[in-house]
């Protein structure tokens, strides 16, 4: 299958940090279809021998596997190829588009059909309607064509709509591939297992049985170099809005019809439907927003928010938002999910708790646990059940807790597939199931313009958020959030 990849931003640091190195492992991996090319394009005039060069000195900077020996980056940049094109001029398109119709023969990979042809846009945000433009206008639009669309997408429901309206003039839905990155983590791809793979669960999965449900994602690297564009976004828009609402949809969706994306897509739509709105009261009761001061984190003495680099010393950005929500359905009706993600907290980790109900009539001396579920994204890739168990020469008289463990990386044997690996392996091949559809990303930004609201109006009468020590848990109302509701947070159980 022959496919042209288009980086557009090729020499931005998504493209060394993530993208070009996710192509690396997939072509390590022997999972990227034969006969393709890899096409970076930036304004900065190298030619492709240039970028090769300047790409291998990026990935010397990276740790770990990402970072491949010299002959394993020769392998690998055969396929890459550069073109100095300045998105504000249109006739730079034409130049592209001729690039693209060259025959692949010139490039010695056989005179095949012309193949897909996906354009990343790998820019800021506010480009997107532009470059869409100009490649409809050079015929850059046919049926073979796909446009992946990184985030931020808009930084509210007006804005999304406006790119996405923008989009749409040019490439039809099944053409726009809007990605969620965590929608490519291998444990997201296990909880669609999990649910919809195994009969054991799914009876469990509904209010009957499950007493909340808690989303984590917490990180424990402050803003660092990206102070500036991080001050514009805060943590809502930066991790709620997209990644841990996408997880919660995981969560909470219907099985779908067919492992297949409208059908996927459509349960998800439903999800983020039945959302409990926000109004005015409860966007402060049940969201609490935070920003880091110095503390210790795992070790060291780190600064405050406000003390970083491009960050204005009285900003009143969020780094950690902690929220209570519900979804309104049959299934759901009643059970709290709580999501929390922040910047600079005790642990860089990432899981969702499936919280049990408590037995209905103890027979055994307590009080006890009772099960969860804890599904780990991060750093590992796992799952774990909490049970009871017999412990001690007194048998039944005590139950210990215990847990039943199940690290994906053992049990597979297997390269770890990372998540811009596999999302840019399916848009290459046109599998749409762990893209984002416009509707339910207009939906998401939908549900959280409350909240943007009541802070907006927070910061016009002078309160900011709550601050809390970097490496700690985030600010105390954190946890009087989940105690209201009898539930406390998984670290502090
Ligand atoms: C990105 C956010 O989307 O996700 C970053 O913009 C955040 O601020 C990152 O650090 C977290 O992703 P991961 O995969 O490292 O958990």
């Amino acid at each position: 299958m022959s496919f042209d990849l288009v980086l557009i931003g090729g020499t931005g640091d998504l493209a060394w940090r993530k993208l070009m190195p996710a192509l690396f492992q997939a072509w390590r991996h022997g999972s990227l279809p034969a006969g393709g090319r890899i096409l970076a394009v930036s304004r900065e005039p190298l030619d492709s021998a240039g970028y090769r060069g300047w790409l291998q000195q990026r990935f010397n900077d990276l740790e770990g596997p990402t970072r491949p020996s010299a002959e394993a980056f020769d392998g690998f940049a055969a396929l890459l190829h550069y073109l100095q094109v300045d998105l504000s001029q249109p006739e730079h398109y034409r130049r592209l588009q001729q690039w693209i119709a060259k025959p692949k023969a010139e490039d010695g990979r056989g005179d095949g059909p012309a193949g897909t042809v996906v354009f990343y846009l790998a820019t800021s945000p506010h480009l997107f309607p532009q470059i869409c433009e100009q490649l409809g206008a050079v015929g850059l639009n046919g049926p073979e064509v796909r446009v992946v669309l990184e985030k931020p997408l808009g930084h509210d429901l007006e804005s999304a709509r406006a790119i996405n309206r923008a989009v749409g003039a040019v490439f039809s839905e099944s053409q726009a591939l809007r990605i969620d990155h965590y929608l490519g983590k291998s444990a997201v791809q296990n909880l669609t297992a999990l649910r919809f793979g195994n009969a054991l669960f799914e009876p469990l999965w509904r209010r009957e049985s499950i007493a909340s449900i808690e989303i984590t994602l917490a990180e424990s690297l402050g803003v660092g170099t990206r102070g500036d564009f991080y001050d514009r976004t805060g943590a809502l828009r930066d991790m709620v809005q997209n990644h841990a609402l996408q997880l919660l949809t995981m969560i909470a969706m219907e099985p779908p019809a067919r492992h297949e994306a409208d059908a996927i897509r459509n349960e998800k739509l439903k999800v983020l439907q039945a959302l409990k709105p926000f109004d005015a009261h409860s966007a402060r009761r049940d969201v609490v927003r935070g920003q880091y001061r110095a503390g210790v984190c795992q070790g060291r003495a780190v600064p405050g928010y406000t003390e970083e680099g491009s960050v204005p010393a009285h900003s009143r950005c969020e780094t950690f938002v902690a929220l209570r929500t519900e979804v309104r359905n049959w299934r759901w009706a009643g059970v709290p999910f709580y999501l929390r993600t922040g910047k600079r907290l005790a642990a860089g980790s990432a899981y969702i708790v499936v919280n049990f109900r408590a037995v209905p009539h103890p027979i055994f001396p307590g009080p006890h646990p009772a099960n969860k579920l804890v599904i780990k994204l991060q750093p590992e890739d796992g799952l774990e059940l909490h049970l009871l168990a017999a412990k001690g020469a007194s048998g039944l008289e005590t139950l210990a807790p215990v847990s039943l463990d199940l690290d994906f990386d053992k049990a597979f044997l297997e390269d770890r597939v990372g998540a811009y690996e596999r999302l840019l392996l399916e848009a290459i091949h046109g599998r749409l199931n762990l893209f984002v559809r416009s509707d339910e990303q207009e939906e998401a930004w939908r549900w959280v313009e409350p909240v943007l609201q009541a802070w907006r109006e927070d910061d016009a009468a002078g309160l900011g958020p709550r601050p809390y020590a970097a490496g700690s848990w985030g600010p105390a109302s954190a946890s009087a959030l989940v105690a209201r509701d009898g539930f406390s947070w998984a670290e502090e159980q």
